[in-house]
């Protein structure tokens, strides 16, 4: 099985974290998205326990809930003494309105709103990353006006290419997010910062990408992030306490992917980063990192209905389901990779090659193409394998279908998360 938490019980029946598919399709209907919420609790202490074992605890995980956001989840990794990584006014509401401490959030985002901005000063948002300069200057003003001062981050490209999609790389200079060391326009964010004085620089962020397998890029960020502090420091007389590394470590999505276990990843991370502050006598920065798909990614599964199939001589064969981009658009998009099985006959032999197509009104529709499956006729059940992160998240109403429910797994017990869209949901800001 692609993750621990995932067996076939006696009846040939996927289950997922002591969970039976079949009962959950039964209960609750498909499309349907169900997360295992002991897995994602576990990620969430293996991350913390490494900052606990290898930094004398001198660290945060703030979860990057752009990979799966809803109430529920911000309240299981509060729980687990995690903070947030928000993007948007949305996930910031989102958050607050589930309890989180919002001096354990970070705000993200490359284009904030003056609106996101005083949003997040009222709200009292522990840390603020800026993207760069003329939101620097309307995030100071808007704190003058508040009368207070606030936390702020420069966001960083670090330089470096690692070796994932084009789309969701980020450290590299051709992107548009952050600063950019090699043209001096990170150091001149920092000059800018330090003269301000509604705005106090608590420390830097970079992110390099997302979906990364390799040690070596984080490593190597690492190293660059601690070389610019210290020439932040000899150039500026300032040492800026604080970094954050952001997310980006990969999740087995497939059979042949052979992740490092994330904790490994930081381990090594912050082995180098200790290195680097010894050679540069520059005092050890408390960290942060931003986990979000290896956090909830293998922790989830979505379940359809197959509708039909269709067989082309030569050509392939499409089994339908009543899925498809609006709840999944990640192989429409990056051509991701998933694995599937029959959750009602997951003990007999995938011995079909398919190709899994959306209901949506488009030949992209897919879930993926030439999988092995086990063969399914209509009303069979396909569970999608690793769908926790980025599919909730990035789903949409296309062809007006309603986001499907998110239900969570705990010892082997259900809950609703996120209730089913309705047809009425749809049309509730229409006018
Ligand atoms: N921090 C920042 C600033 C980020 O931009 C991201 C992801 C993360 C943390 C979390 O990265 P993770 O640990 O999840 O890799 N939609 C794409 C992924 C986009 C990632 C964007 N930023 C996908 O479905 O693969």
């Amino acid at each position: 099985m692609l993750t621990p938490n995932l067996n076939v019980n006696e009846e040939g029946h996927l289950c997922i974290g002591g969970a039976d598919c079949c009962d959950l399709v039964q209960q609750y209907g498909t499309p349907l998205y169900v997360m295992d919420e002991n897995m994602i609790r576990e990620n969430c202490r293996s991350y913390r326990d490494v900052i606990d074992q290898e930094y004398e605890g001198r660290g945060l995980i703030c979860y990057a809930s752009k990979a799966f956001s809803c109430k529920e989840m911000y309240r299981i990794v509060q729980s687990e003494g995690l903070g947030a990584d928000v993007v948007s006014g949305g996930e910031l509401y989102t958050a607050l309105a589930a309890g989180m401490d919002a001096s354990k959030l970070v705000f993200h985002g490359n284009s904030k709103t003056p609106h996101e901005l005083l949003y997040a000063v009222q709200a009292g948002v522990g840390r603020i990353v800026v993207d760069h300069l003329y939101e620097l200057d309307r995030l100071n003003q808007i704190a003058k006006a508040q009368g207070v001062k606030v936390n702020v981050m420069l966001r960083i490209k670090p330089g470096i290419d690692a070796h994932t999609h084009d789309f969701v790389q980020t450290g590299k200079i051709d992107s548009k997010f952050g600063f950019a060391l090699e043209t001096g326009e990170a150091m001149e964010a920092v000059h800018r910062a330090i003269q301000l004085h509604h705005v106090h620089l608590c420390g830097l962020h970079c992110h390099i990408g997302s979906q990364i397998f390799e040690t070596e890029p984080f490593a190597e960020a690492a190293r660059v992030m601690i070389r610019f502090m210290d020439a932040v420091r000899d150039q500026m007389g300032v040492a800026l306490e604080e970094l954050n590394l952001g997310g980006g470590p990969g999740i087995k999505y497939t059979m042949e992917d052979d992740p490092l276990p994330f904790a490994d990843i930081i381990r090594a991370i912050l082995c180098a980063l200790s290195e680097a502050c010894e050679e540069l006598r520059f005092p050890k920065p408390f960290i942060l990192f931003e986990p979000g798909r290896s956090i909830v990614g293998g922790a989830g599964l979505t379940l359809y209905s197959v509708m039909g199939r269709k067989t082309i001589p030569n050509v392939r064969t499409y089994v339908l389901v009543d899925g498809g981009m609006c709840d999944n658009p990640r192989y429409a998009l990056y051509q991701s990779k998933y694995e599937a099985i029959c959750a009602n006959r997951a003990d007999r032999p995938a011995n079909e090659t398919v190709t899994i197509g959306g209901k949506c009104c488009e030949s992209g529709d897919l879930i993926g193409e030439d999988l092995h499956l086990q063969h399914v006729e209509p009303d069979d059940i396909i569970a999608v394998l690793a769908t926790g992160a980025y599919n909730y998240s990035m789903a949409s109403n296309y062809n007006r279908n309603p986001r499907p429910a998110v239900v969570m797994i705990k010892d082997g017990e259900s809950r609703i998360a996120i209730e089913r869209e309705s047809y009425a949901d749809l049309i509730l800001n229409d006018r």
